[in-house]
């Protein structure tokens, strides 16, 4: 589904969520501010992690065995640098640039522009609140959102249903009136499987995953979400 030629999209939101890793920070960063001591393989050890992180994620609620998502981040790291052949002593310095993320470019002035037309703003994240908190600081966003909500407030990880919850009921808004925003496709899948108008961000150009719900948009970048709001 795509708006007519000139026509928003999504004209009646009240609030507007936003995945945090992969959507508004770029994961990619942490292992490229390694690039000198990993050499070619920083795209491949950034690769293997997030997928280890995300799979850890989903397997631990399925297990019905939490951790939050420092633990399981630090598990994917371990996994990737073993799997790798990568010294365990890189882990101390990528651990600590992943609470350091760089904000995508776009990210500071679309929540601007969506504020200024008075839509609440929130993440709603994997992350832990501490993690969420340092990366929202780190990249000067602190203020830009209404709301941070990790899933720790329910102990398990997306796409559970009572995740996405979550955002309606700190909100206080019905989820047919909230935006979901997401680069993770799996999440954006969840999310419009929940009921909220979700917008993937498709970066890559990826093919869409054969899931049980479709987003109702996709941008390349996030800074072309104003438009679909008619902002
Ligand atoms: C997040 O929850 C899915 O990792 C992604 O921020």
């Amino acid at each position: 589904m795509t708006a007519a030629a000139g026509a928003p999209l999504l004209p009646s939101l009240r609030a507007l969520v936003f995945d945090a890793y992969g959507t508004l920070f770029d994961v990619a960063s942490a292992a490229a501010r390694h690039r000198d001591r990993l050499g070619d393989r920083h795209a491949a050890l950034s690769r293997l992690w997030r997928q280890k992180q995300l799979e850890y994620t989903w397997l631990r609620t399925l297990m019905g065995r939490h951790a939050d998502f420092q633990q399981v981040t630090e598990d994917a790291l371990d996994y990737a640098l073993e799997a790798l052949s990568l010294p365990a002593a890189l882990r101390g310095g990528l651990l600590d640039i992943y609470r350091r993320l760089d904000a995508y470019p776009d990210a500071a002035d679309t929540l601007r522009r969506l504020r200024e037309r008075g839509l609440k703003t929130a993440i709603l994240s994997n992350g832990s609140p501490s993690m969420l908190a340092a990366i929202v600081s780190g990249a000067g966003l602190d203020g830009a959102f209404d709301a941070v909500l990790s899933v720790e407030s329910v102990g398990r990880f997306k796409p559970v249903p009572a995740v996405y919850r979550l955002a309606v009921d700190r909100l206080g808004v019905e989820a047919p009136e909230i935006g979901f925003v997401s680069a993770n496709g799996w999440d954006a899948a969840g999310a419009a499987a929940f009921g909220f108008c979700t917008v993937w961000v498709n970066r890559e150009g990826a093919p869409l995953d054969r899931l049980p719900a479709r987003p109702l948009a996709q941008i390349k970048q996030l800074a072309e979400l104003p438009a679909l709001l008619g902002a």
